[in-house]
Order: structure tokens, then C-alpha cells, then sequence
């Protein structure tokens, strides 16, 4: 009997039959080349898809494939983003160059899933003009890695599967987390609001949230295995809990989560303006380890382009939420992201936006050019703003963000903030890297022993974007 006849077909069962499966395969390559076969996992795009990636890794490792950060290795997976154009163009650029390696390596093997696998248009010009891709799949089966691998490797074809539409949430995955002391958690998947500019929901699929128990129990888990910090992951976590069984809110969750032992920072992303409740706001100044950070995309400070945008809030609901934060948490900070050039957008209209900007003082701003994408209701208006007029929007925006952002920036100097130590810093000897509760960055000095842990941290010099700092006893 084939694999496919042998293999349990309930999940995730049938995935640990192609994993012990794929062991086997690969133990006879190893012998026969006398060395471990390597993978390499590449991510584009979002936190989403970098927790994606760490589950890839997971599956891949427990295959046992040895994980490296080098792009030769003999299996490379590109897990893709194609929010905005240049998303895509960097994936198609660095297919050329992987192909050259594969030239030299009989064994490698080139793999793309993500949220570029999820378009037509795409998919078929990978199989014309990049047919050196062998396993091909999308958002809604990461979990059919191994199956794939499996079939590549024993059958020596090229393994493609794709889904229209995910079919339930499949739970305990192997993981290999990029960070021992941190973790995204995926509390939401897909989208259903339908920014007309936004490509997200035809690619990730309609809205759908885990189970509270599954999220407390993964979260409870990785505490126990070192993790301190966790980021709840959604493009709307505020409509967190629709259509579940128990009817559960995404404040209630956050205070369920803020229970949990030995955690010591909670954050979340993206919290949508249109379906920001009080309660969020009352949640996260009752809580005990929410972060005081609100990542709120602005997009647009124009109500007329936010209508066209259906973003579902105007520009005086924004900032009416924004002097309730600043009203209940006022050491809160606020970064936000904009999009300039949407189709329509006049002179007047982007005043707007920089007045929301000099308004609210962001503590920092991702600043985006609109993107056409295919299938999308905004790539169909007219009106579409030529280049240099977006360009030169775009370098307004960007001068008056960065002059905030650096003054927001020097406010904090002097002052001793609780800072997680995570990173040894590679640029000087000696010098750790951390994060504030606001996100932002601060090096002080310090050795690895202290990664995971947090320190009070008198931040002695801002400059620009991050911080000099000092440890205090
Ligand atoms: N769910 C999140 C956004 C996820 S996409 C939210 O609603 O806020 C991340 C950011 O990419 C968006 O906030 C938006 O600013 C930007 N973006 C999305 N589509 C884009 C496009 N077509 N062109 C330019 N920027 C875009
Ligand atoms: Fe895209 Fe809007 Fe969904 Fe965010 S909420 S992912 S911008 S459609
Ligand atoms: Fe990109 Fe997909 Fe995230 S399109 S931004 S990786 S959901």
C-alpha cells in the first residue's frame, strides 16, 4: 500500500505518519551522503507569517532536517507576503538566485508557500517561468508540510497543494520558536473586513478565532518553557470570539491571559479601530502585564477616504478614541499605519492625515505608498495618483512622523523603565539589546546571561529612534 492509502486521515495524526515518514527518508539520504540535510525558512511579511514560519521550522526539524540561517541549504522554503507589490517582486528577484544554488546542490529543493500562493495569476507564473520550484502550498495547509516533502522526495515530483478555504484549525503542531523568551500566539485567522485596498482577506480567508482554552493552553505551555513575553496575533483581534461556541470578547480574553503565572508582558496586534470597545481600554489599565502600546492603524486621516477605504471609522471617531486611551492610560504610547496615494486622495485630503499625525504624536508610524492589487475594489478606481505626486506626499509624511517620533523619543531620557533584555547587540562588544513596554529599543551593557530577563534601565541618551541606557540596581 502507498503512504497515501497507509496515512490516518484525521489531523494532525496524519501529519506525524509523513513526519516519522520523511525521518525515514531523509536518515537513508544521510547515510548515503554521508551528512545532515539543512533547511532554511525564509519569511516575508507579517507576524503572522513569521509564526507560520516558526511552525514550518517545527515540522521540518522533527523530520530532521538541521536549521540553518544560510540559503543553500538543501531544502529552503520562502514563506511569502504580497500586501503591496514590492512584497512580491522581492520573492520573484531572490528565485533567480536560489536557483543558482539548487545548480550546485543535486540534493536541494525549493519550496514557496504564503500569502503569494493564495493568487492565481501568481501560482501560474511560478510554474512558467520558475518550474525549478519543487513543493508549492498556501495559507489555509502549512500543517501538510511533511506530507509534501514526503512527496517530493519519494516520488521525485514536484508537490503542489493549495486551498481555496482553510478546513477547521489544526492544533498541536510542532513549533520551533525563533525566540526562547517570546512568542505571537494566533488568536484570530483570516480577515472579513474588506478594505477595499487590502489583498489580506482573499489570500488568509474569512475571520475565524481558536477556542480560549486552545490559546490559554498554548500560552500556559510556553510559559512553562521559558517564555515571558507573548503577542496576540489577528488582523482584528477586537473581533476576537465571533462565532464561537462560548460567546467570549476580546477584553475577556486579555484578562484571562493576564491571569496566567509567570507571564510577564502581553501584547497584541491588530486591534481595528471601527471595533475598539471601552472595555479594551478599561482591560488594558486594570491589567497587570498588558503593555501600554496601541498599535492603531490610522490608514488614512481623510473621512472621505476612509469611506472609500471601508475602514468603518472617520477621522473624528479616530481621535475620539485616541483622547480615551490618552484619557484612562496616559503613559500609553500609540504607532499607527498610513497609506498615502490611495485613489482619490486630494491635496486636502492628505492635510488631513498629517494634521491626525501632528494631533496625536505617534510614537512611531509605518508609512506606506499605496499598492495596487489585483482583485481588489480600490485597484478598479479611477482617479489612481501618479507617481510623483504619492512620492512627494510620501516624503512630507515621512519628515513630519520622524520629527515626532524623535521628539516622543527624547521625552522618555532620564527616566528608569522596565526594560526585557533580548538580544546580544552584534554592532559593539559587550552591549546588550532590549525593548521598553512601548517597543521601542535600548542598548545597554550587559552579557547573554541576562536574555529573557527584565531589568530597570535608566535610559540615559535617546538618539533618534532608540536608547542609550544603563542598568540600575
Ligand atoms: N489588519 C491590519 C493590517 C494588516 S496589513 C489592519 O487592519 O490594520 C499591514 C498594513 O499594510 C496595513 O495597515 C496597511 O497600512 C498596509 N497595506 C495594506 N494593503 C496595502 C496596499 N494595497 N498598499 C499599501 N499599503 C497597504
Ligand atoms: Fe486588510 Fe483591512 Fe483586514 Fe487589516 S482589517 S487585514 S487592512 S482588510
Ligand atoms: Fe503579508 Fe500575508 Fe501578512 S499578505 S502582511 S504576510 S497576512
Amino acid at each position: 500500500m502507498s503512504n497515501y492509502e497507509l496515512a490516518p486521515k484525521t489531523e494532525p495524526q496524519r501529519q506525524e505518519f509523513f513526519i516519522a515518514r520523511g525521518k525515514e527518508l531523509l536518515s537513508n539520504i544521510e547515510k548515503k551522503i554521508g551528512r545532515h540535510l539543512t533547511c532554511c525558512v525564509t519569511t516575508f511579511g507579517c507576524q503572522m507569517n513569521a509564526r507560520d514560519s516558526e511552525k514550518l521550522l517545527g515540522i521540518l526539524e522533527k523530520m530532521g532536517y538541521v536549521s540553518t540561517e544560510s540559503e543553500k541549504a538543501d531544502l529552503v522554503i520562502y514563506n511569502t507576503c504580497t500586501v503591496r507589490e514590492n512584497a512580491d517582486n522581492r520573492v520573484f528577484g531572490r528565485l533567480g538566485i536560489l536557483n543558482n544554488y539548487k545548480k550546485k546542490n543535486p540534493h536541494m529543493r525549493i519550496g514557496i508557500c504564503g500569502c503569494m500562493m493564495q493568487e492565481e495569476h501568481i501560482v501560474e507564473k511560478i510554474n512558467k517561468s520558475y518550474p525549478f520550484v519543487d513543493i508549492m502550498f498556501g495559507t489555509h495547509n502549512i500543517h501538510v508540510l511533511a506530507e509534501l516533502v514526503v512527496k517530493n522526495l519519494e516520488e521525485d515530483v514536484k508537490a503542489i497543494d493549495i486551498w481555496d478555504e482553510a478546513d477547521g484549525i489544526v492544533e498541536d503542531l510542532p513549533v520551533d520558536r525563533k525566540y526562547k523568551f517570546k512568542s505571537g500566539i494566533n488568536i484570530t485567522f483570516g480577515c472579513n473586513n474588506f478594505c477595499s485596498y487590502c489583498i489580506v482577506p482573499y489570500v488568509r480567508g474569512r475571520e475565524r478565532s481558536r477556542s480560549p482554552k486552545a490559546i490559554i493552553r498554548e500560552i500556559e505551555k510556553l510559559v512553562a518553557d521559558g517564555v515571558v513575553e507573548v503577542m496576540l496575533l489577528g488582523q482584528n483581534v477586537n473581533s476576537y470570539g465571533k462565532g464561537l461556541e462560548d460567546e467570549i470578547t476580546f477584553p475577556e480574553l486579555l484578562r484571562e491571559v493576564d491571569k496566567i503565572e509567570g507571564l510577564k508582558r502581553i501584547r497584541f496586534m491588530t486591534p481595528h479601530p471601527k471595533d475598539l470597545s471601552d472595555d479594551l481600554i478599561d482591560a488594558i489599565a486594570e491589567s497587570k502585564h498588558v503593555c501600554h502600546h496601541i498599535h492603531l492603524p490610522l490608514q488614512s486621516g481623510s473621512s472621505e477616504i476612509l469611506r472609500k477605504m471601508n475602514r468603518r471609522y472617520d477621522k473624528e471617531k479616530y481621535l475620539g478614541i485616541v483622547k480615551k486611551i490618552r484619557e484612562r492610560i496616559p503613559d500609553c504610547s500609540i504607532t499607527t499605519d498610513i497609506i498615502v496615494g490611495f485613489p482619490g486622495e486630494t491635496e486636502e485630503d492628505f492635510l488631513e492625515t498629517m494634521d491626525v499625525v501632528k494631533r496625536v504624536r505617534y510614537d512611531s508610524a509605518f508609512t506606506f505608498q499605496y499598492s495596487k492589487r489585483t482583485g481588489t475594489p480600490a485597484a478598479k478606481m479611477e482617479e489612481q495618483i501618479p507617481q510623483e505626486v504619492v512620492t512627494d506626499r510620501f516624503d512630507r509624511l515621512l519628515k513630519e512622523v520622524q520629527t515626532i517620533a524623535h521628539a516622543k523619543t527624547k521625552e522618555l531620557e532620564g527616566k528608569v523603565v522596565p526594560v526585557l533584555c533580548e538580544t546580544v547587540n552584534h554592532e559593539s562588544e559587550g552591549l546588550m539589546s532590549g525593548r521598553l513596554e512601548n517597543n521601542a529599543v535600548v542598548h545597554f551593557k550587559g552579557d547573554s546571561s541576562m536574555i529573557g530577563k527584565i531589568f530597570n534601565v535608566k535610559l540615559d541618551e535617546a538618539n533618534g529612534f532608540y536608547y542609550m541606557g544603563s542598568i540600575v540596581e
